[in-house]
Order: structure tokens, then C-alpha cells, then sequence
């Protein structure tokens, strides 16, 4: 019988100083209040609840080495089939440009690498220009425009999606290859 391992926990090229780890039932309120103070429309605490229930999704989060209670950012994926869905990232404020999202991204990579999967695909706010700049310049391409697709203020989402070789890798064709 063959079985689903977990997602690797290789894969995240952190800073020194921080570390990653998968979210625990008793971290729901500290990663809530990271993604409060990172969205105007933050996810209820139901969400994260639901995802750590789901066995197709996995949710990590980082935090300084010396302070591992202080969640300072979070990823949160869905691996279904051939295709990692990117369904949330975020860093703190206070912890923003020191490249926790790019090693996060860095963890996406390890993961379609170790199952072979064919392609990312993820939705952003078509005004969100800092997530677009880290998408896009992972090789991330748009493939759909949602026009009101988000319900809490009508904003249009784009779909981006990045292709794989076989090994999981970017395939060439479709960008660059992730630092
Ligand atoms: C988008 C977000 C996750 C980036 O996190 P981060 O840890 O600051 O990003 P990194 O330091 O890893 O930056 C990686 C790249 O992303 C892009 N980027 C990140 N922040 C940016 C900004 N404010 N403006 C422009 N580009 C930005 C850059 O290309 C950057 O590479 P560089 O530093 O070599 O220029 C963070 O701004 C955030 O949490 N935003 C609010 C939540 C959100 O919008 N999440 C995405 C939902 S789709």
C-alpha cells in the first residue's frame, strides 16, 4: 500500500536567526494575529483551525531562533493531485524584506520537488504589488483574471501559475529559476 508522506521540512533557506516549523493547534491565536496585522481582511481563526483538520494542507510559520512563541510570518498550502495551491503567505510587518517570504517560497519548491508535482498555482489582489514582485520574479505567470472575486471589498484577483519539469523543478520555458 502505498502512503501520503508529509510534505518535506527541508527546503527553507531562512536568515540567520529564524526557524520554521508546522503550525500547532495551540498557535492559532499568534498566527491570527500575524495575519491581522498583514491583511485589511484577515482570515478568522476558523480558517487556520480547518486547514491544520485537512489532510491535504499543511501550514508552516517562522519565528526568531530566541523567540519561538512570536510568530512573524506563515505559509499555508494545499498539495491535491499534480498541484501545490498557494492559498496564503504573509510576514509581520516587522519582519518584512529580510526574505522570509522568498524562503518560504524556497519550502514550496522543496516540497513540488520531493512529489514531482507539475505546477504552483495561487491567487492574488490584482493591487497587491509586493506579493506580485515576489511571485513574479519566482517565474510565477498569469494564467486567469477573476474580476470580483474577492467578496469582502470586490477586488479582481489574478491567477498566476508556475510550471514544473519532472523533477518538480521550474520548467525553463516559464521563468526564472527561483534563488
Ligand atoms: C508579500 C509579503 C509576504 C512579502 O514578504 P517579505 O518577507 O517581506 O518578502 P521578502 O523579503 O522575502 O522579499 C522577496 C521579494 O518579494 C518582493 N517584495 C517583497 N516586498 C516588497 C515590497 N514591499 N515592494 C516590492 N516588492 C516586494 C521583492 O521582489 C523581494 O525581493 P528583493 O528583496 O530581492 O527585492 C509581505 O509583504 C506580506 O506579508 N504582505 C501582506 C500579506 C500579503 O499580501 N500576502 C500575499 C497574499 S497573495
Amino acid at each position: 500500500m502505498t502512503s501520503l508522506a508529509p510534505p518535506p521540512e527541508e527546503g527553507f533557506d531562512l536568515p540567520p536567526g529564524f526557524v520554521a516549523r508546522r503550525l500547532t493547534p495551540a498557535e492559532l491565536d499568534a498566527v491570527q494575529e500575524v495575519e491581522r496585522r498583514c491583511y485589511a481582511h484577515p482570515w478568522p481563526v476558523e480558517i487556520f483551525a480547518r486547514q491544520l483538520e485537512t489532510a491535504w494542507a499543511s501550514v508552516y510559520v517562522v519565528s526568531r531562533e530566541e523567540a519561538p512563541e512570536r510568530l512573524l510570518g506563515h505559509v499555508v498550502y494545499w498539495v491535491v493531485h499534480d498541484e501545490l495551491h498557494l492559498l496564503n503567505i504573509a510576514v509581520h510587518p516587522d519582519a518584512q524584506r529580510l526574505g522570509l517570504a522568498r524562503a518560504m517560497m524556497g519550502h514550496l519548491f522543496a516540497v513540488a520537488r520531493a512529489r514531482c508535482l507539475q505546477y504552483m498555482t495561487l491567487e492574488v489582489r490584482v493591487t497587491n504589488a509586493p506579493a506580485r514582485a515576489l511571485y513574479e520574479g519566482l517565474g510565477f505567470r498569469q494564467v486567469a483574471y477573476r474580476k470580483k472575486y474577492y467578496s469582502d471589498n470586490g477586488e479582481d484577483a489574478v491567477v498566476l501559475a508556475l510550471l514544473l519539469d519532472e523533477q518538480g523543478n521550474p520548467a525553463p520555458e516559464e521563468g526564472a529559476t527561483p534563488r
